[in-house]
């Protein structure tokens, strides 16, 4: 068997056209804010990209650069003054944050119906009891993929390994409330393989190269790897999943680059879209 190609790169196009499409029919443009601190190289081509994207579908975006040592009460204020601006619909802190600074401060300051990022305790709240809510984008990116390939969710094992905020643990709640029966593994599980060789679907964000081989899956498996493991010797990325091996027994495979992260900047976009509608009572 050799495993069907999840194409991330062509589904996040398409959503983006769908995006835009739906834009132009606003009576304005949704607008978009990006806080980032210091000058972590990898959040530098984040944002970027985040910004070229979002003027692509219409999303008015930009970027607020803050610098590594602005204080905690100050890095509040803007955001509240964000929270306050009818202009503003999405609000987005780029993580991580310098040590000095509380995170867990920072994130609930975002306005629930602001937190495009999906990270507030209400947002999460309301994911976890299986309510309508801002979504984290990496997960919803994954079920937003799973649904366009048709990959049946509803009654399978699915096996999330990373038990994050930001993936492990969106991902799991995601899944089950689409009806699977979810394990999250992690860095302590035992026997991980003999969990893992049980899923019908597999979700994996370690972060080690080639980590996920033969012995972690059974045929017909769905393998989706979030990873993004910067592979120096060849100058390329690499995901967990030993891609080779694995897509021989898979079903449906996700490549690295081009699966999961081109989906996660499209859901960012649907999300400041969802959430302008929100504040607009457009939805509920
Ligand atoms: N850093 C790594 N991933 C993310 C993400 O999804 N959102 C934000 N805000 N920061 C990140």
């Amino acid at each position: 068997m050799t495993a069907k190609i999840i194409d991330g790169k062509k589904t996040a196009q398409k959503i983006r056209l769908e995006l835009k499409r739906e834009i132009q029919n606003l009576k304005t443009k949704p607008e978009l804010r990006v806080i980032l601190v210091g000058n972590n190289p990898a959040s530098q081509i984040y944002v970027k990209n985040k910004e070229k994207y979002a003027s692509e579908v219409g999303i008015k975006s930009e970027t607020i650069r803050l610098p590594e040592d602005i204080t905690e009460e100050k890095l509040l204020k803007q955001i509240k003054k964000l929270n306050k601006d009818k202009h503003i619909n999405g609000i987005l802190v780029q993580l991580p944050l310098p040590s000095h600074i509380n995170e867990f401060s920072v994130i609930n300051a975002i306005a629930p119906e602001k937190d495009v990022d999906g990270f507030t305790i209400y947002n999460k709240g309301l994911l976890s009891i299986g309510k309508p809510a801002l979504t984290p984008c990496t997960p919803l990116g994954i079920i937003e993929l799973l649904k366009q390939y048709k990959v049946n969710i509803a009654s399978k094992n699915a096996v999330v390994i990373g038990r994050s905020n930001i993936v492990g643990k969106p991902m799991a709640q995601l899944l089950l409330n689409e009806d699977a029966t979810v394990t999250i593994c992690h860095s302590k599980t035992k026997n991980l393989a003999e969990i893992t060789a049980n899923a019908d679907i597999l979700i994996s964000a370690v972060g080690k190269p080639k980590f996920i081989g033969k012995k972690y899956v059974k045929k017909g498996v769905t393998v989706i790897d979030v990873a993004m493991n910067r592979d120096t010797k060849n100058n390329r990325w690499v995901g967990d999943v030993d891609f080779d091996n694995v897509s021989k027994v898979a079903k449906f495979i996700t490549p690295v680059p081009g699966g999961v992260g081109p989906m996660t900047i499209a859901m960012l976009l649907k999300n400041t879209v969802q959430a302008y509608k929100i504040q607009k009572k457009m939805v509920k």
